[in-house]
C-alpha cells in the first residue's frame, strides 16, 4: 500500500505511523524526520529549512517535493508518507511523479483533533533522538522517566514544541494543509477520517480496522 497519514501537528501521525509500518511491513517516510536529520548533519538543505521549521512555517514546496520524491524512489513499494504532502501543490506533484510509473496513492488516513487538545500534546511530547520513538509526559510515559524504552537514549523536547511556535504551526495547517484532504476527496481517492481524540490504542485499532479492508482491496 502507498498511504498518506495526514492531520494537524500533534494529531499522532508519528505515533500511529510506527504501529502501521510494523503491522503492514511498510516504510515510514516522514518529511519532518528527514528535515531534522538534514539539520543535524548540517547539510545545505537542513540550513535552508531551519528558519521555516523554527517559526512554524512550511519549508518551500520546491525543496520538499524534490527531497520526498528522491526518498520515495529509494523506498520499496509499500510506504506511509507522514507530513507530506502538506499543500495542494505538493499533492499535485506527488501524484504526477507516481503516475509517471503507473502508480498512485491507495488511501489517506486523516487524523482529526481539535486545536485545544494539540497544545497540551505538543508541549508534553518527548522523543528519542536516535530511534524516533515518541512519548508524552502524561499520556504515554516511558518506563524510566526521560529515557527511551527501546534504546536507553535520553529523551529530548523538540525546539518547535513551545506554545508560540505551536500556534503558528496550527495556523499554517489550517491555511495550507487542511485543503489536501479535499484535494484527494475530489479526486475520488479513499480518505479515512479517524477521530484521534481518544486513547492511543483505540486510535490504532480504528486505523487497523480500516487499513485491513483497504489492504484486501489493494492486493
Ligand atoms: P513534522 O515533523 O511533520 O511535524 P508536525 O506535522 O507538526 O507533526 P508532529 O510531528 O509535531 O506531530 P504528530 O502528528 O507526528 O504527533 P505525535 O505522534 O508526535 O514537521 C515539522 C516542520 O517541518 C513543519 O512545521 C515544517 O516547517 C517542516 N515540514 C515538514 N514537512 C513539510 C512539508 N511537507 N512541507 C513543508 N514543510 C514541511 O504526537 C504528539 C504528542 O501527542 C506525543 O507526545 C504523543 O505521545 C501524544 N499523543 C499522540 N496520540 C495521542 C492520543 N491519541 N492521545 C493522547 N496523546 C497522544
Amino acid at each position: 500500500m502507498r498511504l498518506i497519514l495526514l492531520g494537524p501537528p500533534g494529531a499522532g501521525k508519528g505515533t500511529q505511523c510506527k504501529r502501521v509500518i510494523d503491522r503492514y511491513a511498510m516504510a515510514h517516510l516522514s518529511s519532518g524526520d528527514i528535515l531534522r536529520s538534514q539539520r543535524a548533519a548540517g547539510t545545505e538543505l537542513g540550513k535552508k529549512a531551519q528558519s521555516y521549521m523554527d517559526s512554524g512555517r512550511l519549508v518551500p514546496d520546491d525543496i520538499i517535493i524534490d527531497m520526498m520524491i528522491e526518498t520515495m524512489k529509494k523506498a520499496a513499494s509499500g510506504y506511509v508518507l507522514d507530513g507530506f504532502p502538506r499543500t495542494v501543490v505538493q499533492s499535485e506533484q506527488l501524484d504526477k511523479s507516481l503516475a509517471q510509473n503507473g502508480e498512485k496513492i491507495d488511501g489517506m488516513v486523516n487524523l482529526q483533533v481539535n486545536d485545544e487538545i494539540i497544545s497540551a500534546r505538543l508541549t508534553g511530547r518527548r522523543s528519542c533522538p536516535k530511534y524516533g520513538a515518541v512519548y508524552h509526559i502524561e499520556n504515554l510515559k516511558p518506563e524510566v522517566d526521560g529515557i527511551c524504552d527501546k534504546d536507553g537514549e535520553k529523551l529530548i523536547q523538540r525546539p518547535d514544541d513551545n506554545a508560540e511556535v505551536v500556534a503558528s504551526r496550527l495556523l499554517t495547517y489550517h491555511e495550507q494543509t487542511a485543503a489536501v484532504v479535499g484535494y484527494y476527496q475530489d479526486k475520488g481517492n479513499t480518505v479515512i477520517n479517524i477521530d484521534a481524540v481518544q486513547d492511543v490504542d483505540d486510535v490504532t485499532a480504528l486505523i487497523f480496522a480500516e487499513l485491513d479492508k483497504l489492504d484486501g482491496q489493494v492486493k
